[in-house]
């Protein structure tokens, strides 16, 4: 008996990783991109490429997307030769994209409603390396049978996945697992600098607080680059406005105060705007520690 097809689209920083581990372990899978080049690697493990979003849905019992944003996912769904366009009763969307909360329910509602194909929300923690190395974590929202279906599969990349209630939750919880991270580096960048001016050697520090209540994976990876000057690797500057702008959106939504999150917020804008939206996630910390950019 052959396995179903499986569909992959956002062959990126994290979905190419996601869909390599996915063909290593014997699944067979559709792929699309924008760039048909960039999906060299993936057919080179054995993907087939698609023509458009509806051929891959039409051919796939189970859709998957990690793309940059909101408006990515509704242009890949509901666009011309969108996934909507091959859908139907039985199909499965999972949605790794870290994206709008409500804009996601009501893309979902949309889809069921015109198609039939249901959709499950299922954004990730961990980055590139995680996703290399089958490490994820994922927070899932939508039916906890439509969920069950996909386990198998995001089993392939995940070592943890929590479903957290209808669809929208994960990405509610994404906002949550964000605000966190964003607040911490930015906890973490004055701490390094007033360290360093104190005369304490700062990049001893991640090894220092290791074990104690201030250890995190932040702490441990993103203080350890900021304290060696390199703010260029891991997630950039403009995914983390893109999400701080979200969670401050989902704040005013539910009447949640967050001036924690607003104030990381337009430390990312500031950082944006002087042209650092390719930088690395903490590149808006070079503020900090070494004066404006
Ligand atoms: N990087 C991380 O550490 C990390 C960790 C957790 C979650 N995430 C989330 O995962 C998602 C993907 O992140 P990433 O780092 O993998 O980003 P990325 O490397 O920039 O990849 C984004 C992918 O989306 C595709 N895409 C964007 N807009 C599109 C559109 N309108 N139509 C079709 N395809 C489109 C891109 O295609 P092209 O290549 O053709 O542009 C690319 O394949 C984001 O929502 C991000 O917030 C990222």
């Amino acid at each position: 008996m052959t396995t179903p097809v499986a569909g992959f689209i956002g062959l990126g920083r994290m979905g190419m990783p996601m869909s390599q581990r996915l063909l290593a372990a014997g699944r067979r899978l559709a792929v699309w991109g924008r760039t048909p080049g960039k999906l060299v690697p993936a057919v080179d493990a054995g993907a087939t490429v698609a023509a458009t979003p509806a051929a891959l849905a039409r051919g796939a019992e189970i859709v998957m997307l990690c793309v940059s944003d909101t408006d990515a996912v509704e242009e890949v769904v509901f666009g011309a030769d969108g996934i909507a366009a091959g859908a139907g009763p039985g199909k499965l969307l999972v949605d790794h994209s870290s994206v709008h909360p409500l804009r996601t329910r009501a893309l979902a509602a949309r889809l069921e409603e015109d198609t039939g194909m249901v959709w499950v929300d299922a954004p990730v923690s961990g980055g590139e390396d995680g996703a290399r190395d089958g490490r994820l974590i994922v927070m899932a929202g939508g039916e906890a049978t439509a969920l069950d279906r996909v386990r198998p599969l995001i089993g392939a990349y995940a070592t943890q996945i929590t479903h957290m209630g209808p669809v929208g939750a994960g990405q509610a919880c994404k906002m949550c697992n964000q605000l966190i991270i964003g607040a911490e580096i930015a906890a973490i960048a004055e701490a390094l600098n007033f360290a360093a001016r104190f005369g304490v050697e700062a990049a001893r520090l991640s090894d220092c607080l290791a074990g104690g209540w201030a250890d995190s994976a932040v702490l441990q990876n993103h203080a350890r680059r900021m304290a060696a000057g390199d703010y260029r690797t891991g997630g950039s500057a403009h995914t983390m406005l893109k999400d701080m702008t979200i969670a401050c959106d989902m704040g005013r939504a539910t009447g949640t105060p967050m001036p924690v999150t607003g104030l990381v917020a337009a430390l990312y804008e500031l950082a944006v705007a002087q042209g650092l939206a390719d930088a690395g996630q903490i590149a808006p910390m070079r503020l900090y520690r070494d004066g404006p950019v």
